[in-house]
């Protein structure tokens, strides 16, 4: 990975640390391959706006316009879907989809979609899309929306380390603290607000799907689950058991001593 795309700008602090990790990675290359620092932030616990932020999005409704690469790419994946209609895992934040291949081994008869705004990453894909999966250069919240719009939903959906945004200021950054989450909620067949039934809404099912997010830094998903639990969506958090590594963010975090942290919801009643 070279220095520029080792990490995305848009990470906050995260950028910061990227960029004294690769000074010091330029004077010793290999560490570049393996060192990544703690998290670091001024919010040592869950934050105190938490449970408000949560319930204030969950309480209105949120529509944002798409930008226009986001629905092209959102036309390719329901070209795919209607071609072959499966029910869709997602993998969000997919970086460069490494995670998206192995997820596409371990749920043969879905249709993977990893997402990440990140063509550089997603440039870092080692093989072609694999026939029972697809990577969407786009946002996720774009995608998220315009899944939701359609009536459709996920059975499985993982968050592998999204960028933590770990200034405190920065909480409404975070998956859980953007008004985006109700829609991650739909897509789990959560919250009883589908839409009306689309042409495409009998090719997903409206089921509840399952969650998972990992992150490097144990306040963030005590914070995602703790949102999960006000949303009335319950499940544990525990650490990423050892095994073969799911994300390349994984492996650097593992090889870096990083604890690794996971929400994973409870499988649907
Ligand atoms: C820390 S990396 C993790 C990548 C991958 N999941 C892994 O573990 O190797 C976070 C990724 O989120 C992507 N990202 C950040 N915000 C995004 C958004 N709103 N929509 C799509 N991707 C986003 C970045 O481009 C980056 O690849």
């Amino acid at each position: 990975m070279d220095s520029v795309t080792a990490y995305d700008r848009s990470g906050g602090d995260q950028h910061q640390i990227c960029t004294e990790w690769c000074t010091q990675s330029r004077r010793n290359p290999t560490l570049l391959q393996t060192e990544s620092r703690q998290v670091s932030s001024n919010q040592r616990h869950m934050h105190p706006a938490l449970a408000a932020v949560v319930q204030k999005h969950l309480s209105c409704e949120f529509r944002k316009p798409v930008a226009a690469h986001n629905l092209a790419a959102f036309e390719r994946l329901m070209a795919q879907v209607t071609a072959n209609p499966r029910a869709l895992v997602l993998d969000s934040f997919c970086g460069t989809g490494h995670s998206t291949a192995l997820l596409a081994q371990r749920h043969p008869d879905h249709l993977v979609v990893g997402i990440d705004k990140s063509a550089q990453r997603l440039g870092k894909h080692p093989t072609g899309a694999g026939h029972n999966y697809i990577l969407l250069q786009a946002d996720c919240e774009d995608i998220w929306q315009l899944l939701v719009a359609q009536g459709l939903t996920a059975d499985y959906h993982y968050l592998l380390y999204p960028n933590p945004w770990p200034k405190a200021k920065h909480l409404q950054r975070r998956v859980h603290g953007h008004a985006s989450f109700a829609w991650l909620l739909q897509l789990a067949g959560r919250t009883g607000q589908m839409q009306p039934a689309t042409k495409y809404a009998s090719m997903g099912g409206i089921h509840r799907g399952e969650i998972e997010l990992r992150s490097n830094w144990q306040v963030y998903v005590e914070e995602f689950g703790t949102a999960m639990h006000l949303a009335g969506y319950h499940g544990r958090i525990a650490r990423v058991p050892a095994g073969p590594d799911l994300t390349l963010f994984e492996t650097k975090y593992r090889q870096s001593g990083h604890e690794l942290w996971a929400f994973t919801s409870n499988a649907p009643p």
